[in-house]
């Protein structure tokens, strides 16, 4: 098969895979016949196939169906964080190298990394204090840097790339009206977007979290335990960010928010409010802030209602995967909490900022 030079956003049909691959050089035809190419369908939300020659893994194909609206991800994103990677340092520091893909742009391929996901779910109470730990001495100054060398793109007058173009996340556009309808209109989510307008907790705490987002560079915009990589090389730990496709300029904020909230040591059954959670934030801010130079205090105030926001972006993203109509108890316990967060949002800022200082 010879894979179409347009830009036409297709997928790659799963019968393209290979002839795909030799013909972009990702692999030899020497190598499929020597060594053995093996490719494997490792999707979730995407066909995702993971490709090893001679049993090292070399590569991560990704290829993105039609977009379902303004909730979704993209390639371009991708690719265009791929093209600042190959400018600027701090930014590829952080980002997986892109191998040269001429075949059907809805696909991006990866180089693998050598890494494993931040987090281990089994991890207990003990052992997850070391972990967090471990990941803020990782992650917080490269993130940082990473934002700070992208600070150009959000100035005023700033031409950023078009797929990166400031847009806040649409979580926070659910209650100001302007949401993007289809997140509305999805069935399997009504039990959630329902209560949300129904609870002016949450309603007011996402307008007020949209209200204080500022645009200030790049941000990844889905930090995640298995979207951070931890490497560790010659002696040397550090880390990598993969899944770019939610890139955009933003609030780097909401990147420590993520990490913050979205890691399991505060998922189901956890306290996201908790003593030992606020000390754990601030123990990454503090990391952080320190490398980004930004004042603590002024990214503690947008932490918490950014946190709930996360909350509330999961709940329907856990709603989004059960069948129609059942009741969700896991969503509707992550909306509990951010309403509570957004309820003592300055109680919760007063801590953080006690904590860092
Ligand atoms: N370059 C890479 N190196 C190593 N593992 C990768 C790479 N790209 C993807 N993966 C693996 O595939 C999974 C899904 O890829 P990701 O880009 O995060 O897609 P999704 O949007 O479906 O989360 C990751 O969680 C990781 O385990
Ligand atoms: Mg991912």
């Amino acid at each position: 098969m010879e894979p179409s030079r347009g830009v036409a956003a297709e997928p790659l049909a799963p019968r393209d895979v290979i002839p795909a691959l030799i013909s972009e050089g990702v692999v030899t035809a020497e190598e499929a016949v020597t060594s053995g190419v093996m490719v494997q369908d490792v999707g979730r939300s995407h066909q995702m196939y993971s490709v090893s020659v001679g049993g090292v893994p070399r590569a991560y194909l990704k290829s993105f169906g039609p977009s379902r609206g303004a909730s979704d991800g993209s390639a371009a994103k991708e690719r265009a964080v791929a093209a600042l990677a190959a400018e600027r340092p701090a930014v590829a520091a952080l980002v997986p190298r892109h191998l040269p893909w001429r075949g059907p742009q809805a696909v991006v391929v990866t180089e693998a990394q050598p890494g494993r996901a931040a987090w281990a779910d089994e991890a207990d109470g003990g052992e997850q204090g070391a972990l967090w730990s471990d990941l803020v001495r990782r992650i917080a100054k490269p993130l940082a840097d990473f934002h700070r060398a992208t600070r150009d793109l959000a100035a005023p007058g700033a031409r950023p790339p078009p797929a990166l173009a400031a847009k806040p996340p649409w979580v926070l556009a659910l209650a100001s009206g302007d949401a993007a309808p289809e997140i509305w209109q999805t069935q399997h989510i009504t039990r959630a977007t329902g209560r949300i307008s129904a609870d002016p907790w949450l309603c007011q705490g996402l307008r007020a979290a949209r209200g204080i987002w500022r645009d200030m560079c790049l941000i990844h915009a889905d930090l995640k335990h298995d979207n951070v990589l931890l490497l560790d090389r010659d002696g040397v730990s550090g880390v990598v960010i993969i899944d770019w496709e939610m890139a955009r300029v933003g609030d780097p904020a909401w990147d420590i928010a993520a990490l913050a909230v979205r890691l399991p040591m505060t998922a189901l059954g956890e306290d996201p409010w908790s003593e030992r959670t606020i000390e754990r934030t601030a123990e990454l801010l503090s990391a952080y802030t320190e490398v980004s130079r930004l004042p603590a205090p002024a990214v503690a105030k947008r932490l918490p209602a950014y946190m709930a926001a996360w909350l509330v972006m999961s709940a329907i993203q856990h709603q989004s995967t059960q069948a129609p109509d059942t009741s969700d108890d896991g969503a509707s316990e992550l909306l509990d909490k951010a309403a509570l967060g957004f309820s003592r949002r300055e109680q919760i800022t007063r801590s953080l900022i006690r904590a860092v200082s």
